[in-house]
């Protein structure tokens, strides 16, 4: 097993780039077996998550290739319809294959994605909504198997909570379903907007992604385009978490900085001073991190679930006491135990981490539980005093491209053994 060899205390300064959306990347390489023809998509992240929606894309029947942070998909002709069980396993979000394959084919027969280290994770919002389109679903042994007979139809669907994946599955299914889709209380999050956007240059018409109403209209066939994957705003903020923790100076290139409000302005609570002009931003953190009273994780455009980790880590030595309430996953404070071995003073108590600053963090040995949980004990370890091994790392490059490399470049001293 790889790990990382971290000796912190290192000010980061300099520019990074940052690389495409892992959670744009994996639904619309979904999308592209909606399409005849062939899609290639440019700026994809080089990761673990990315090789296996390729697999599945393969096994599917489409050809896949991966070069150079550009992947061709060729989808003419879907030939199976399953999703192999041991990616289902690895990669909870291999759901997001079932409304594509509903929607291309009409059936899907996929394993129910286990839980993950966040919580139980439940599809019960994409199974209804999938049934109001006209899909049977028959579960045995945890095998669902979704046919439907007479095609997929437009129907009216509320979420009874804004899910990204839900909102994400419904459009795949619903861009080549017969008549029209109207999905309310839809999820907001940028990523559905750039999925939105690949699909219209597809031929798709839907119009209000980004907003809580997307409207769909049924056509008969897409065919495949060239589409730039959006930046990884969740990246950018562990860049910065990374650099506030460092007392670095930092410049953010080819960022996204229209879907970063929730996050920018908690760096600005912490004393830290950001200023973004197009794809740029500079950051540099303040003398001391300053705590951040409350802060809620909420659904887009509110402060992001995905970030909650890595900024607990930067406010472990912040000035202050910091209390932040997790509100979207149940499960999702499991990098708290390791930090907390580095020296952090955190209480957790349900939902919600009451994090009172301390001067400095340690080194210790300590393991990565889930990516995000992961990448917040790599910010911990880049500004603790001393040495951290980081095990569990493969966690870490389900959505990080090259994190060693690139925090190096930047004047960390990160090493993957
Ligand atoms: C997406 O997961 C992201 N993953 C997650 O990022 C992100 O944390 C999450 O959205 C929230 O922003 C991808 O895009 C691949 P949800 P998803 O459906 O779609 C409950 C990362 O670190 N729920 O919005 O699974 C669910 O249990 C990952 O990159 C139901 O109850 O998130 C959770 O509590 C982690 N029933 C909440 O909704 C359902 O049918 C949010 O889930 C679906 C979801």
């Amino acid at each position: 097993m790889q790990k990382f060899i971290i000796h912190g205390g290192k000010k980061l300064e300099g520019d990074i780039i940052i690389q495409g959306a892992k959670n744009s990347a994996l639904p619309i390489l979904s999308a592209s077996m909606l399409c005849n023809g062939e899609s290639v998509l440019e700026n994809c992240p080089e990761l673990s998550d990315v090789y296996a929606a390729c697999q599945i894309l393969t096994s599917a029947g489409c050809t896949c290739r991966m070069q150079n942070h550009t992947v061709s998909v060729k989808a003419d002709q879907i030939r199976n319809s399953e999703i192999p069980e041991s990616l289902m396993q690895e990669m909870r979000s291999s759901v997001i294959f079932l409304g594509a394959m509903l929607g291309r084919t009409g059936t899907c027969i996929l394993g129910y994605p286990g839980g993950c280290e966040l919580g139980s994770r439940p599809i019960d919002l994409h199974l209804q909504a999938f049934q109001k389109m006209g899909v049977r679903i028959q579960e045995e042994n945890g095998i669902l198997t979704c046919t439907a007979p007479n095609g997929l139809h437009g129907a009216k669907i509320h979420l009874q909570f804004p899910s990204v994946g839900a909102t994400e599955n419904i459009l795949l299914a619903a861009v080549l379903a017969k008549g029209e889709t109207v999905i309310t209380n839809a999820a907001r999050e940028p990523e559905i907007a750039d999925l939105a956007e690949y699909l219209r240059k597809c031929g798709a018409v839907l119009t209000g992604d980004g907003s809580s109403t997307i409207m769909i209209q049924g056509v008969k066939k897409l065919n495949g385009c060239t589409y730039r994957i959006m930046p990884d705003r969740i990246v950018t903020a562990t860049w910065l978490a990374a650099a506030a923790v460092t007392g670095g100076t930092v410049r953010l290139l080819q960022a996204d900085t229209s879907s970063l409000e929730g996050i920018l302005d908690v760096f600005e609570q912490m004393h830290c001073s950001c200023s973004h002009t197009g794809d740029k931003i500079c950051f540099s953190a303040g003398k001391r991190i300053h705590a951040v009273r409350s802060l809620k994780t909420m659904p887009y455009p509110g402060f992001p679930t995905d970030v909650q980790a890595i900024v607990t880590a930067a406010l472990c030595t912040a000035d202050g006491t910091s209390v932040i309430e997790e509100t979207i996953f149940e499960n999702r404070f499991r990098h708290v135990d390791a930090l907390v071995r580095m020296g952090a003073d955190i209480q957790t108590a349900g939902r919600i981490a009451v994090i009172h600053g301390v001067r400095q963090l340690h080194g210790a040995p300590v393991s990565a539980t889930d990516l995000r949980g992961g990448a917040a004990l790599l910010v911990a370890g880049l500004g603790a005093q001393g040495e951290t091994v980081l095990t569990e790392i493969s966690h870490i490059d389900r959505g990080y491209d090259s994190p060693e490399k690139i925090l190096r470049s930047v004047g960390a001293d990160v090493v993957r053994i």
